[in-house]
């Protein structure tokens, strides 16, 4: 029977991580168990161990509040996954250190909570032998297996507002302004802020665009009145033509890296159409993880909470905890990260955005 667990949360932050950690340990105590929260990811788990007891005093508080009381890091020893699919199989003296580390500290399972990098890392570690209850965590939304992770809907609320503070300065200037999210390899982010924020088009990384067609519409809102555009772009989102490139002076050519997709579109159409809009763009960047959790998110986070601590109270491991529906169940962890749940032309939102006449730039 399992006393003592062990509580760590990978890769990047979201809004609610806190409000997670506070629900594993109020619920938890309340049942017997003791926790050990450690910090830094995995690495806390390696040596030199860092690691911390958590209590009720501990989380006291915290729940509102952004951030993780572990800090977070989404490289180091544990790296399982490179981009979006390639799995790394994490060095064995890693694992075995990793295992050793825990059962000195008295540790009999983890609650690992975490995107599908931290979940890869932790499927390793389960096949050892290891006790281990996953959380779905990416403000992305792309884990596969559940309805919704946890600080998305905090991310599309910032995007959205985001977006409604976009269309007055657009009107007012007459420009065509370009908002760039997070979503490096789905652009649910992109979609539902895109459709909650009234945009006029949404550039998605499942759906390559075409700079003519993109042209062709902004020329053809033009002339029917329409002086402003808003667009939002996934900062994963790519054109049609292959591999997105800057012209910049001397016609030089360089790869572009994540973040920074909407100056590569805006330089690309002003010089396919030069003079025609007054283009300007906006990244909104770690704005959207970070700062307060909305009430959706804070429920979800409390709901995951308990749910990793009733799997470990039943003896179910190797699983994640899922939102389905209304209910919260339990999925093997292997099935969720196998591969990323992306938009599809079907999702209901795309089919809703196209028919108000959103142009996805295809
Ligand atoms: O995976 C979550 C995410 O926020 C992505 O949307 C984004 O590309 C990435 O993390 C940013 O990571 P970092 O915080 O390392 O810049």
């Amino acid at each position: 029977m399992v006393r003592k667990i062990g509580i760590l949360n990978g890769g990047g932050d979201v809004q609610p991580l806190n409000a997670v950690i506070s629900s594993i340990v109020k619920s938890g105590v309340h049942r017997g168990f003791e926790f050990v929260g450690f910090e830094k990811g995995w690495e806390g788990v390696l040596s030199p161990m860092l690691y911390r007891t958590l209590d009720l005093k501990s989380v006291r508080g915290i729940s509102h509040v952004g951030g993780t009381i572990l800090g977070t890091v989404n490289k180091g020893r544990f790296a399982a996954k490179v981009g979006s699919g390639d799995v790394n199989k994490i060095p064995g003296e890693i694992l075995n250190e990793a295992k050793a580390n825990l059962e000195k500290v008295g540790v009999e399972a983890v609650i690992v909570i975490g995107g599908d990098g931290t979940l890869t890392g932790a499927l390793q570690l389960a096949e050892l032998g290891v006790k281990i209850v996953g959380v779905p965590k990416t403000i992305d939304n792309d884990l596969k297996s559940t309805d919704k992770t946890f600080g998305f809907s905090t991310a599309v609320d910032i995007a959205t507002e985001a977006l409604d503070r976009i269309h007055t300065t657009a009107t007012s200037h007459d420009r065509v302004i370009f908002v760039e999210v997070m979503g490096r390899h789905a652009g649910w982010i992109a979609l539902n802020s895109g459709l909650a924020g009234g945009a006029d088009m949404i550039l998605l990384p499942e759906i390559p665009f075409d700079y003519q067609k993109i042209i062709a519409f902004l020329r053809t809102r033009k002339e029917t009145g329409y002086r402003s555009s808003v667009v939002v772009v996934a900062e994963g989102a790519a054109a049609k033509q292959g591999l997105v490139t800057v012209m910049g002076q001397g016609e030089q050519q360089e790869e572009v890296k994540l973040g920074g997709i909407s100056n590569t579109i805006i330089h690309n159409i002003d010089r396919m159409a030069p003079g025609e809009f007054e283009l300007r763009n906006t990244i909104l960047g770690h704005v959207q993880r970070g700062g307060t959790p909305n009430s959706e998110d804070r429920i979800l986070a409390k709901q995951y909470g308990v749910a990793a601590v009733d799997a470990i109270e039943r003896g179910e491991f190797g699983k994640m905890v899922s939102l389905r529906g209304d209910k919260i169940i339990t999925v093997p962890i292997a099935d969720a990260v196998d591969q990323l749940k992306l938009v599809t032309l079907d999702a209901l939102a795309v089919d809703t955005a196209k028919k108000i006449g959103v142009f996805f730039g295809d």
